[in-house]
């Protein structure tokens, strides 16, 4: 019997937004966006403070324990999650067909693969079955296996060994290490560990969203990571990077900025690196890694500065009002090329800094015994109609 005046289901039908932008669905102590600020947090810091003057590691921390760690904790919580990155037998041996199977699609849609395959080599169960500690101990196995997964494949991809992953290396020096097989110049390790804290977690995206919808069936962890995965993939989500930069290649030199834009513009094409969902100011993000991009410097730096300029002027004439600067993927993009990652791996290097961001979104989550379901109104053809009978 509908009640509230519902026909379609028992509770009352509520309508929100599209994309359920602004639709507060639950309640956080991970973090928060506030868009017109131009400012992020994780729990009570700022992140970009973090990135700035903080470890992967301790960040780490922070998003699964709630606190920074402090001196011993520090050292413990870094050893702990090293010995974590080594890959199980099964898992290693089922890299090279995983990567042979995705050689078009790459290591991404190979970690979705890799990543439920981990989690079945592990026993993972149900986080609806399990105690908060042993949820914690699948979220932090999985984050950390993670990095040691993607340049596995990506190596294999490219027809090379993967590389064993090395304990006494930070998280972001161990992740270039696997990637090149040399130990990396401590400046470029620091560049992409500050990139990697930036982009650990962000509000309510849409790949965080579908790790707590998943989470909140009570499936297991890595069920929830791989859907998280999947929905990080899609190029209106985590997929531009490389695009922004490749847009870069795209233009070429500085006099021909102002007519490819328009001309992209004008036909209702996106700039990729432009635009974001919730920031109505310049995005963090995009300052604190332009700033790193800067201390490099060079042609690409000084290149990407001038189509930043040229297209947030172009974007304010022809799309008045909207707000529209660069987005965290546009420098992102920069600082990972200068740091020598190739373009493939873009994308699967934020997917590595948001696993940690998931894995503290699906320990929330799983606080909470309420299912996520919500409703759709139905717009198709009047029911019921008798079902035509067969022949
Ligand atoms: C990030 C993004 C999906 C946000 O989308 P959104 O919140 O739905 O933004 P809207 O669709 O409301 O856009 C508002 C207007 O700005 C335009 N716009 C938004 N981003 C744009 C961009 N990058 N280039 C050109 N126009 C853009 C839209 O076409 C729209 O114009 P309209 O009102 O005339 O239709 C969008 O900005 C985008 O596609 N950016 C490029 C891809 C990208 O960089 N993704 C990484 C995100 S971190």
């Amino acid at each position: 019997m509908p009640i509230n005046g519902s026909t379609t289901t028992p509770t009352a039908a509520v309508e929100v937004p599209r994309g359920l932008a602004g639709v507060v669905v639950t309640e956080t102590r991970l973090g928060d966006v506030r868009g017109y600020e131009g400012f992020y947090h994780y729990r009570q810091y700022s992140a970009v403070e973090l990135a700035q003057t903080r470890s992967f590691e301790d960040v780490w921390h922070l998003m699964f324990h709630g606190e920074l760690p402090d001196a011993g904790q520090r050292s413990a919580f870094a050893a702990r999650t090293a010995r974590l990155r080594r890959l199980p037998d099964e898992v290693l041996a089922a890299l090279p067909a995983i990567a042979r199977a995705g050689a078009l699609s790459g290591p991404l849609s190979g970690l979705r693969t890799a990543l439920s395959l981990f989690g079945a080599a592990k026993g993972f169960r149900p986080v609806y079955d399990i105690d908060e500690d042993r949820r914690r101990e699948d979220a932090l196995a999985a984050s950390a296996v993670v990095p040691t997964l993607l340049t596995a494949l990506y190596r294999l991809g490219q027809g090379l060994d993967p590389v064993e992953p090395r304990e006494d290396l930070s998280y972001a020096a161990n992740y270039l290490y696997m990637l090149t097989g040399s130990e990396p110049d401590p400046a470029r390790a620091r560049a992409i560990e500050q990139y990697l804290i930036s982009t650990i977690d962000h509000g309510f995206n849409a790949s965080t969203f579908t790790a707590r919808v998943i989470t909140s069936t009570g499936a297991d962890v890595a069920a929830c990571l791989v859907g998280a995965v999947g929905a990080l993939s899609g190029p209106l989500h985590g997929g531009a990077p490389s695009r922004a930069l490749d847009t870069l290649d795209a233009i070429g030199t500085p006099d021909r900025i102002d007519g490819w834009i328009r001309e992209r513009v004008l036909a209702g094409d996106r700039i990729m690196g432009f635009g974001h969902p919730v920031y109505r100011t310049e995005d963090p993000r995009s300052r604190m890694l332009r700033g790193i991009a800067q201390q490099f410097g060079g042609g690409l730096v000084e290149f990407a500065v001038e189509v930043e300029r040229q297209v947030e002027a172009i974007l304010a004439e022809l799309k008045p009002g909207r707000e529209l600067h660069t987005n965290v993927e546009f420098y992102a993009g920069v600082v990972m090329e200068l740091c020598g990652l190739p373009r493939e791996m873009f994308t699967p290097t934020f997917a590595a800094a948001r696993a940690v961001g998931w894995g503290a979104n699906i320990l929330e989550q799983a606080q909470d015994s309420k299912i996520i379901r919500p409703a759709a109104r139905y717009v198709g053809a009047a029911a019921p109609v008798p079902v035509p009978a067969l022949g």
